[in-house]
């Protein structure tokens, strides 16, 4: 970074850090001399700007849903202080953050991704028939009197304009404070409080006397739990995510070709074009395996070469703008033709996705899918002579685990692995119900040294992963806009290269 892109006193100490020492001049405040900044050009800063306040702001397209949301959590925590925050950039290296993602339950609860913001629902007295008033606690716009505005590094001048307070809550739909007064007031609160932990150290130190791990976990638990049914305007989210994905996917196919002369950071880098450009961000790290490496599940370094005539498994989703991601595997051939062993493997799989989902409907145990796509594939291993059968005995053993290796699938919402945090009894020994996404994603996978396989099949892995909404009368594929039989998947590159 050049010198002169450097605030001249980043988080220096004369910077105000409450709201009242905002408010003074910059002449009144201790230490007022900035290094290198003149008593003119200070002054120069403070004048000149125009009024740029956005007036009568419509409510984002979510504000009816996440007040629902706020309604619901109310009545799940009565007489209790709720403390949400979104969290707080985290260094990656000396001035350098990450790219911020605000933290879903705050994002659920408000349509809010600002960093630093903290949702409070704070209980009303029994007097008036309990509930909670919510409030948002946000950076407010930046100080121009007191240099804060383009002295600071949090100052606008550097990371844009924020929302004013009072645009905020027009836009959310929950009256909205100044975050700075947050941590004093969270001090000296009375009352049972509990608070979502792990997203911002400043509200947890300010919290550490009020709340118990115990009581903080419910909380986490409940949100978890509350996220599995979507509404309507989550399930529009997630198919827009998985059709920018599917773009995202066509995209990879038409630049195969740039790949093989490069490597597989080609297909992520491509991939991730489509995600920046159409939603937010990649859901998840995007694993772009190219022939042996399919066989790791989480192949994220993606550095490795792709080979014609090999697979390529590529697993990624587009996270959309208000935080929904899909989570998307095809197992494509690198030349547009799958081979006589990989077809078989694919075919194999194939049909164990399809018993998979025939398995996802309204009524159904979580686990059904799971058992209905575990036994095509434990089948198809007695078959093929790798494992000896009967069938029961390899699914009561679980010995065709060593080349199905993980679970056939998961909630997915705003997290990849949505919901992670509810109770076994609320998801895998649940019951499917209308407005469940979830993900049916089984897989085969020999590994290259695995030696009680014929060689053959080593090094091949194959997935396929499609988003499933279950739906009043069964349940709808958010991702069936990208083809999954065989046939169809060549015919499909063939056209996207022709
Ligand atoms: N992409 C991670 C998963 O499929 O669960
Ligand atoms: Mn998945
Ligand atoms: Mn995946």
């Amino acid at each position: 970074m050049a010198e002169e892109l450097i605030p001249e006193t980043p988080e220096s100490p004369e910077m105000p850090e409450t709201p009242e020492e905002a408010e003074q001049p910059i002449k009144q405040r201790k230490n007022s001399l900035y290094p290198g900044v003149s008593d003119e050009l200070a002054e120069n800063m403070t004048t000149g700007w125009a009024d740029t306040e956005l007036r009568e702001l419509e409510p984002i397209a979510q504000a009816s849903h996440t007040a629902a949301r706020r309604a619901l959590l109310s009545a799940r925590f009565p007489g209790e202080r709720l403390v949400i925050p979104a969290g707080r950039l985290k260094t990656r290296s000396n001035d350098t953050e990450y790219a911020f993602r605000a933290s879903t339950e705050y994002a659920y609860l408000t349509g809010d991704q600002s960093e630093d913001g903290v949702l409070v629902l704070e209980p009303n007295g029994g007097e008036h028939g309990g509930g909670h008033r919510a409030t948002v606690y946000l950076l407010p716009r930046s100080n121009r009197e007191n240099g804060e505005f383009w002295l600071s590094g949090q100052g606008e001048l550097w990371v844009g304009r924020r929302h004013s307070l009072t645009e905020a809550e027009q836009l959310l739909g929950i009256p909205a404070k100044d975050v700075r007064e947050l941590p004093e007031q969270l001090s000296g609160a009375t009352g049972p409080v509990r608070a979502v932990r792990g997203h911002d150290a400043v509200i947890e130190a300010a919290l550490t006397d009020k709340v118990t791990a115990e009581r903080d976990e419910e909380l986490r638990v409940y949100l978890s739990e509350a996220r599995a049914v979507k509404d309507e305007f989550e399930i529009g989210e997630l198919q827009q995510a998985c059709d920018s994905t599917a773009r995202g996917f066509e995209d990879v196919v038409r630049v195969l070709d740039k790949a093989e002369a490069t490597s597989e950071r080609y297909i992520e880098g491509t991939f991730f074009l489509r995600a920046r450009v159409e939603g937010n961000d990649i859901g998840y790290g995007s694993i772009c395996a190219a022939g042996p490496h399919a066989t790791t599940l989480h192949w994220v370094r993606n550095d490795g070469p792709v080979r014609s005539g090999e697979l390529l498994l590529l697993d990624a989703g587009v996270e959309t703008r208000t935080l929904y991601t899909a989570d998307i595997t095809r197992t494509l051939p690198i030349n547009g033709r799958f081979n006589e062993i990989q077809r078989k493997i694919y075919d194999a799989v194939y049909e164990s996705q399809e018993a998979g989902i025939a398995a996802v409907k309204p009524g159904a145990k979580y686990r059904d899918f799971h058992d209905a796509s575990q036994r095509v594939l434990a089948e198809k291993l007695v078959e093929w002579g790798l494992v000896d059968g009967p069938v029961e005995r390899v699914l009561e053993l679980g010995l065709q685990r060593r080349w199905t290796l993980h679970g056939t699938g998961h909630m997915l919402g705003m997290d990849v692995h949505d919901c992670a945090a509810a109770r076994t009894e609320a998801y895998v020994d649940g019951t499917l119900e209308p407005g469940v996404c979830l993900t049916v994603e089984p897989g085969l996978y020999f590994q290259a040294d695995d030696l009680t396989v014929p060689e053959e099949y080593r090094g091949i892995g194959v997935r396929i992963e499609d988003d499933i909404l279950v739906t009043e009368d069964g349940n709808r594929n958010l991702s069936a806009a990208l083809p999954r039989q065989a046939d169809e998947v060549e015919a499909w590159m063939a056209s996207l290269k022709a």
